[in-house]
């Protein structure tokens, strides 16, 4: 997109500039503009990475003259004596003098929280369509990005073969269950009533720091009848709880939980996070939800404990409605992948008898996005 500069003024005695664009004003600061010189003295043309420090930039760097050229804008800093040549578009795209701080609780734009509705559109794949089309897994993996999760059909049955969904897009996280773990349901007579209770929708090891990031489930066997698989999204919890009771949703979000499992020999994980969780600026990025694994709560101040389980509570009910879920069955050679830093799970109650055999895994969502982010730039690139 060309971006189409009015005018440009050096503002605050040459420690900044003014751009008008034909929507907006835009400032910079000449500090923030020599940080982000891409000239090859300051970054690497081979990687890109930065080949000077902070330190290299003096303190009293401000700005002479700023002119348009075409598409680029040339600045002259001083004391270096330096030019250096932005590419307009790149510094629209990197705007950060914004009209209004964000809300607490802010999603990032290329995120869109979901509710039953969802149903329809589910992100899902065929699993060698995805395995040989570059495209075809770009468009999967965006789906699951956006959505915090998706399913993969018609793949290989055999054991070990949910690490071949892995392999599209990143690296197993081994933990102290191993490279995978097994699933594995009989549901007979005189146990039906015990596995007809289904689990509440959940992330998996919030006990961990970090937590695995993503998880994934895979069929292998599939006679028993019920024990469908479903999904729920942390984050639309999340709005609904700040909607309805912004004191919840800042309690949730401000104060820690904690976390534990030692349920096997030699293994005492702990962690400490809240259950909303919020980068500084508010942006929500990740939800801890599991009842099976909170550990005893102490590092909420007793005037607030209260709310803390009123919170809680309605932020488990929010879980369980009916209105929130996605629920899908998985049949032999399907898996699905969850955003574990955002999307809650849960089987649902069996209804006959037969096994079940699922094999899961974790791995991680900063593999997963940066392979959709290259595979981006491929398909745009060869799509120029
Ligand atoms: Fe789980």
């Amino acid at each position: 997109m060309r971006v189409v500069m009015v005018s440009v003024s050096i503002i605050d005695d040459g420690l900044g500039i003014k751009i008008t664009d034909d929507q907006q004003v835009m400032r910079f600061h000449a500090v923030w503009l020599r940080d982000n010189a891409w000239d090859d003295a300051t970054r690497s043309s081979v990687n890109g990475q930065r080949l000077i420090a902070l330190r290299d930039i003096p303190e009293d760097t401000h700005i002479t003259s700023a002119k348009f050229d075409g598409d680029h804008l040339h600045v002259h800093f001083m004391p270096e004596d330096k030019t250096i040549t932005y590419n307009l578009t790149w510094l629209s795209d990197h705007r950060y003098d914004l009209p209004q701080e964000p809300s607490r609780g802010w999603v990032a734009d290329d995120i869109e929280t979901w509710d039953s509705q969802l149903a329809d559109r589910i992100p899902q794949a065929e699993f060698d369509t995805v395995s040989l089309d570059n495209r075809a897994l770009r468009d999967w993996l965006y789906g699951v990005s956006r959505f915090g999760f998706g399913k993969l059909n018609g793949g290989p049955i055999h054991e070990g073969a949910l690490m071949k969904v892995v392999d599209l897009f990143g690296y197993v996280r081994e933990t102290n269950y191993g490279r995978n773990f097994e699933v594995r349901t009989e549901v007979n007579p005189t146990n039906l009533a015990y596995t007809g209770l289904g689990l509440q929708a959940h992330t998996d090891n919030p006990y961990r720091d970090p937590v695995p990031t993503v998880q994934i489930l895979y069929c292998l066997e599939s006679s028993a009848a019920g024990g469908d698989n479903m999904v729920v999204d942390g984050f639309r919890v999340a709005e609904r709880l700040r909607a309805e009771n912004q004191d919840w949703f800042d309690v949730l979000s401000s104060y820690c939980a904690k976390f534990e499992y030692a349920g096997e020999e030699g293994v005492c994980l702990t962690s400490r996070r809240p259950m909303i969780e919020l980068t500084p600026d508010g942006q929500l990025i990740a939800v801890r939800f599991n009842n099976r694994s909170a550990a005893a709560i102490t590092d909420v101040p007793y005037e607030k404990m209260q709310l803390f389980y009123d919170a809680y509570r309605r932020m488990g009910e929010l879980v369980d409605d009916p209105a929130m879920e996605v629920s899908f069955r998985l049949e032999l050679g399907e898996s699905f992948i969850v955003d574990n830093t955002r999307v809650m799970h849960a089987r649902k109650a069996y209804s006959g008898t037969g096994k079940r055999w699922l094999q899961g895994c974790y791995a991680d969502m900063d593999g997963l996005r940066s392979t959709l982010a290259a595979l981006n730039n491929q398909t745009s690139a060869a799509a120029e």
